[in-house]
């Protein structure tokens, strides 16, 4: 609807430079620039390297966003950027990039949280997220069950890893069989071919006195790395689609298992799982299985929305602007840390008195 409100949403929180505009729930640019290969030989992401990229990338994407959804930037009603939780030399300079845009053009700034926008770029893909709804957020920096009553105002955590995201543990298992970075894709890839009950790893917390909906995967990181390692040392050939396979078995049955439960115990009926780590193929389906078995709707962006995106932060700066909700000042600042509660970095009066003043 051409009334809905019309933002563009940066994102810089980690490795991907992405620049969205939507209007309303619909998606109308998504401009990413990656730097993922300049990490590549070191295994993960440099956060130095990372700023430097997205310094770079940051002015062409947006103007590649504004191009492909064929508007200028007075047309904006607003400015969403990534507030936290990331690295922060990164997210400064998407802070600063949104700061100097929105002044400029005079349109309100709304620092957002990252995944909170995580959880509301499914609105892009199906419609307004029903409330309450369930989020199991899965990527290569957090792994947190999330209850949200209100995409813009209210997100509340039930749990999450006590060690490694799960996509860390993705990557670390893809280093260990030499497969490269990141190891989210490829794992998956080889796992199609490989027999997900060949090799019985461990699933984290899933003893009967273990935290219901925290998650663990240094153990099972551990024990593939052991077994791996066992074959090598007898000199017998691992078989590699069978570790993927298994691996990744254990971390899909126990997300979708606490996600499912967490579902149930607090009576909601809708769960989302978002993230980079949502893009893997075992998780959806099994998601799906365990959902359709327990009443549950399951809502999953498709891959290319679950990994970080701009879109994610227009969609959820939409949201804000729809909802009326306050912006943020401008001395909004990056915060590596936000927590999860704070969907959006709120608006100081004094600021905000400030920059009237300066007008
Ligand atoms: O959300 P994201 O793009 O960035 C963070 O905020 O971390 O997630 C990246 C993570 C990486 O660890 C990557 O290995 C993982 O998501 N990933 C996957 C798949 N695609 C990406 N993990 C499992 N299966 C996939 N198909
Ligand atoms: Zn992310």
């Amino acid at each position: 609807m051409a009334d809905e409100p019309l933002v563009l949403g940066i994102e810089t929180s980690c490795d991907e430079t992405g620049v969205g505009i939507v209007r309303g729930t619909t998606l109308l640019a998504d401009a990413v620039a990656s730097s993922v290969n300049d990490h590549a030989r070191f295994g993960g992401v440099v956060p130095e390297i990372a700023s430097r990229a997205h310094l770079e990338a940051m002015v062409p994407t947006i103007q590649r966003a504004l191009d492909t959804a064929g508007i200028k930037g007075s047309d904006l009603d607003g400015i969403a950027v990534t507030a936290g939780p990331g690295l922060a030399g990164a997210l400064l300079v998407g802070v600063s990039a949104a700061k100097a845009y929105a002044w400029a053009l005079d349109k309100p700034l709304y620092g957002v949280n990252h995944l909170a926008s995580h959880i509301c770029v499914d609105q892009l893909e199906h419609g307004r997220l029903p409330q309450p709804t369930m989020a199991l957020l899965v990527s290569g920096g957090h792994s947190s069950l999330l209850l949200s009553a209100d995409i813009t105002t209210d997100v509340r955590p039930l749990g999450s890893t006590i060690d490694d995201a799960a996509g860390e543990a993705f990557d670390k298992i893809a280093r260990v069989l030499g497969l490269g970075f990141p190891g989210g894709p490829v794992v998956d890839r080889m796992a199609r071919d490989g027999d997900p009950k060949a090799i019985r790893f461990p699933r984290g917390l899933s003893g009967p006195k273990d935290p219901e909906y925290d998650f663990s995967f240094s153990g099972l990181k551990t024990a593939v790395a052991r077994w791996v390692e066992a074959k090598r040392r007898a000199g017998e050939t691992v078989p590699i689609a069978d570790v993927a396979a298994s691996f990744q078995e254990a971390v899909t049955d126990v997300l979708t298992r606490k996600a499912v439960k967490a579902c149930k115990d607090s009576g909601v009926d809708h769960l989302m799982i978002g993230g980079g780590v949502a893009a893997n193929s075992r998780l959806r389906e099994m998601a799906q299985q365990r959902c359709d078995k327990a009443g549950i709707v399951l809502r999953v962006p498709r891959p290319g929305l679950c990994t970080d995106n701009g879109a994610m932060v227009a969609a959820l700066g939409s949201e804000m602007v729809w909802r009326d909700r306050a912006p943020s000042s401008f001395d909004l600042s990056a915060d590596s840390s936000l927590p999860v509660t704070e969907v959006s970095v709120p608006h100081t009066d004094l600021h905000a008195a400030a920059h009237e003043a300066l007008r």
